[in-house]
This record gives C-alpha cells, sequence and structure tokens, in this order.
C-alpha cells in the first residue's frame, strides 16, 4: 500500500514539476527570442523596439520601451511562480524518489554512507552551491563573462565527480541539475526579481533608477539562459543508463552538457550572425562520439566462455539482438567455461537478487508492482528480457538497484556469459 502511495506521490508532484518547467524554461525561451528579433530600426519615440507575430489565429503586436512606459500600466505582468513552483516541486521528488529510499536511489552501492549523511549532503549541496556561485558572480570575475561561465563549468563538473564517488549515477546526475535548478531559481528569487522591483519602483517615484540593477540581473538571466538545456537533459537523463550508468558519468555529463551549451549559444547569436552555425554539426557529431565512447565493454577474457556462432531458435528480433552481443564478444572468448552458464544457475541468480521486484508480485516493499513493467517470472521472460538484462547488471552495473539484494561479480559475469551464448533456456 505504501509502496502505490508513493508510486501515485511520484506521479503527481512529477507531473506538476514538468508542467511548470515547462511553463518556466518556456518563457525563458521565448523572451531571449523576443529580445533578439526585436525590429529595431526607427522605434516609435521612446522603444527600444517592436515585433509583429501571428500565433493561434491572431495577430500580435509587441513593444519594448527603452526604459518605462510614460505611464505605469495597471496590470503588469511578472513572471516568477513557475520558476518557484518548478523548484518547489523538484525538491519534493527528490524527497519522494531519493530521500526516501537512500539506500536503493542515493548512495552509492558499497559506499559506507549514513542515510541522513547523504541526504545532507545532497541538500547542502543545492544550498552551497548556490551561494558559491552568487559570490563568484558578485566577484571580480563577474566582469569576465566567459571566464565565469568557463569556471562555473570546472566547479560543477567538480561536483558531479564529488557526487559519482559517493552517490548513484542517477542520484549524482540529479543533483548536479538540483544544484543547477537551484541556482537558476534563486537568481529570479534574489536577484531577477528585486532588480524588477527596483526599476518599478523608481519609475513610480520619479527618481533614476540604479543602472547596476537590470545589468545585474541581465547576467543572471543569461546564465539562465544557458543552464537551460544541460538541466533539461540531466531531467531526463533517468532514463539513459549508459550515461550515467559509466564509471565516467561525470565526464559524459561534462560531454552533453558542452555540446548543450554550444547549441544555446548559437541559438542565441543567430539573430546577429550566422557564425555559430558550426555548433549544430559539432553537437551531432558530439553526440555519435559520445554513443560511442558510452557502448558497452566487452568482458575480459578470462569471464567469455566459448561463444555459441549460431543459435537455431533465434528468430525475434530480442534474440537477433542478444546474439549481437553475444558476437561482439566473440572473439575475445575462450575456451574456459564450457562449465559456466547453464540457464538452471542464471535463472536462479535472477529470482534470488532481481524478481524480489521485478515480478508480477514484488516481494519487494519499496513496489507494488514490477518496476519499469519489468518481469522476470519465467524463463521466457527472462529470455526476452536478455539484452536490457545485460545492459543494466552486466555492461552497467545499475541494478539491482542500490545493489540492495548483494548481487556478486560472479553471478554478474554468470549472466554475461549465459548472454554471450545466446541466452538459452534449455
Ligand atoms: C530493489 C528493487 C530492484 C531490484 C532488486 C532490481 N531492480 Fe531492476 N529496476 C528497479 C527499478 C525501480 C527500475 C526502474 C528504474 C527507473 O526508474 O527508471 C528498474 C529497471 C530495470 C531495468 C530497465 C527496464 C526498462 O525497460 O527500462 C532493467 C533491465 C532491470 N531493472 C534489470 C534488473 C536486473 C537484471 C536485476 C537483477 C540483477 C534487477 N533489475 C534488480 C528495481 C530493481
Amino acid at each position: 500500500m505504501e509502496a502505490h502511495l508513493t508510486e501515485w506521490l511520484n506521479l503527481g508532484i512529477r507531473w506538476i514539476h514538468m508542467i511548470t518547467g515547462i511553463a518556466w524554461i518556456g518563457a525563458s525561451f521565448y523572451f531571449v527570442w523576443l529580445e533578439n528579433n526585436l525590429n529595431r530600426s526607427n522605434p516609435r519615440e521612446g522603444l527600444s523596439g517592436d515585433l509583429w507575430a501571428i500565433h493561434g489565429g491572431g495577430i500580435y503586436h509587441l513593444e519594448k520601451y527603452k526604459l518605462a512606459p510614460p505611464k505605469m500600466p495597471d496590470n503588469l505582468h511578472w513572471f516568477k511562480w513557475e520558476a518557484y513552483f518548478t523548484w518547489l516541486s523538484g525538491v519534493a521528488l527528490m524527497l519522494v524518489v531519493y530521500y526516501l529510499n537512500p539506500s536503493a536511489y542515493l548512495i552509492k552501492p558499497g559506499v559506507d554512507l549514513a542515510p541522513e549523511m547523504a541526504i545532507v549532503i545532497g541538500f547542502g549541496s543545492m544550498i552551497a552551491g548556490y551561494v558559491a556561485y552568487h559570490f563568484l558572480c558578485d566577484s571580480a570575475l563577474g566582469k569576465r563573462p566567459a571566464l565565469l561561465g568557463a569556471v562555473l563549468f570546472v566547479l560543477l563538473i567538480a561536483a558531479a565527480y564529488g557526487f559519482s564517488q559517493i552517490f548513484s549515477g542517477r542520484a549524482a546526475y540529479i543533483h548536479v541539475g538540483a544544484i543547477i535548478g537551484t541556482i537558476m531559481v534563486g537568481n529570479v528569487f534574489f536577484t531577477i526579481m528585486p532588480a524588477q522591483r527596483a526599476l518599478v519602483k523608481a519609475i513610480e517615484d520619479n527618481t533614476t533608477p540604479d543602472p547596476r540593477l537590470p545589468a545585474k540581473g541581465l547576467l543572471r538571466s543569461r546564465h539562465n539562459n544557458y543552464f537551460t538545456l544541460p538541466v533539461l537533459f540531466i531531467m531526463i537523463s533517468n532514463h539513459f543508463p549508459s550515461t550515467y550508468g559509466s564509471q565516467y558519468n561525470w565526464l559524459i555529463l561534462a560531454g552533453i552538457a558542452i555540446l548543450a551549451v554550444l547549441v544555446r549559444h548559437y541559438f542565441n547569436t543567430r539573430h546577429a550572425s550566422n557564425k555559430f552555425a558550426w555548433t549544430l554539426p559539432a553537437a551531432a557529431l558530439g553526440m555519435l562520439c559520445l554513443a560511442y565512447v558510452t557502448a558497452p565493454v566487452r568482458p575480459a577474457p578470462s569471464s567469455a566462455p566459448v561463444a555459441a556462432t549460431s543459435s537455431p531458435q533465434a528468430s525475434t528480433a530480442t534474440l537477433a539482438k542478444v546474439e549481437a552481443i553475444g558476437a561482439a564478444q566473440a572473439p575475445e572468448a575462450s575456451a574456459t567455461a564450457a562449465d559456466g552458464a547453464d540457464f538452471a544457475k542464471v535463472n536462479q541468480v535472477i529470482q534470488e537478487r532481481c524478481a524480489v521486484c521485478h515480478s508480477a508480485q514484488p516481494s519487494s516493499p519499496m513496489f507494488s508492482a514490477a518496476p519499469a513493467g519489468l518481469m522476470l517470472d519465467t524463463p521466457q521472460q527472462i529470455q526476452q528480457q536478455a539484452a536490457k538484462i545485460h545492459a543494466q547488471s552486466v555492461a552497467s552495473q545499475i541494478m539491482p538497484l542500490g545493489n540492495i539484494t548483494q548481487m556478486t561479480q560472479e553471478e554478474r559475469e554468470l549472466i554475461g556469459a549465459w548472454i554471450a551464448q545466446g541466452a538459452q533456456i534449455n
């Protein structure tokens, strides 16, 4: 029952997080686009530019004032609640997924860290990240945006490396995302909003606004803009074990973040010139390289028994895939382990280490239904899912979750060998 409730709590909060996140990032994209596309030639008196647009069957005319309209409008729209709710729902989601189940989701298997301590480190790093960022922006570095960007990047990747030593891969990624998200919402709350309030107040009081405030707000809002694509990747990264599940997950994250920032830079500058158009093919190539370097490693020769070169029953696409894995490993196979991989042993390991969760009726109290819908109750199910089992418990070791069922290296190698031999079940 409790597991079922947690699942629906997760669902509700995740949904809200997505909706508010889309509203926030969507508005951010829209206003950057607006700013970059304003028609600035011969603007009307007092304007810095205007823009015509058609959307949803209507034509819009927007005008941007140099500073302020002659009279403040009664109804000025502010954009802040989408940011605040994205952060609040994100923290709530972190709580439900990671902090309620630290030993399964948060702590790296084999690391001796008290759950409370792990949570303090996780949550504390969000706050510490924002404070460090804030002081860096206000320091002399704040006047050298490119250098500041590079320093921030190195610090974030250092955080990713640190997390990867104590947190599970997915938790490490999410915590980097949480630091970035906290910086972004902190920018809105502590810098951009106060700057806007001061501007509006100065206009209402007929005094000259402090020009440093909008400049600060602009720098922070630029940062937020560059943060969006990396943080969006991190939000979906949980689906991609070949990234977070790798031993070098922090490096892979660094690579993806660089590509994302390059692409964002092109979209931020293309109204002025196409000088950065090369970033698009470069990013595509970069993604291909990352896909290549994250490909599963072949097992060490000693652990791979003779690979069956053909498998008569192989007819389904899944089996073809399994065979591909087997074939790829064949050249390094040695003749030692004809004893290795009979299915009875494999089945026993899977029932013991996996089926507590991956079952039609999980015995683990953490789940009321098979996680990710994956059931490993019958030999047929195991055979059908062999490629996925390989990816998650042999090539990377992200399963069993938190290694809660304490799967051993030998058991992983046994499963790897069975799959390399063609995943036969009789
Ligand atoms: C403590 C519970 C638990 C145990 C034990 C466990 N898993 Fe999982 N497994 C999960 C959860 C939770 C997910 C979903 C992860 C997510 O949120 O994406 C998952 C996802 C998977 C997936 C991805 C399915 C998909 O379609 O995305 C595979 C494959 C997998 N597990 C294989 C295994 C194997 C093989 C074992 C045993 C060696 C194992 N798991 C043990 C909880 C567990």
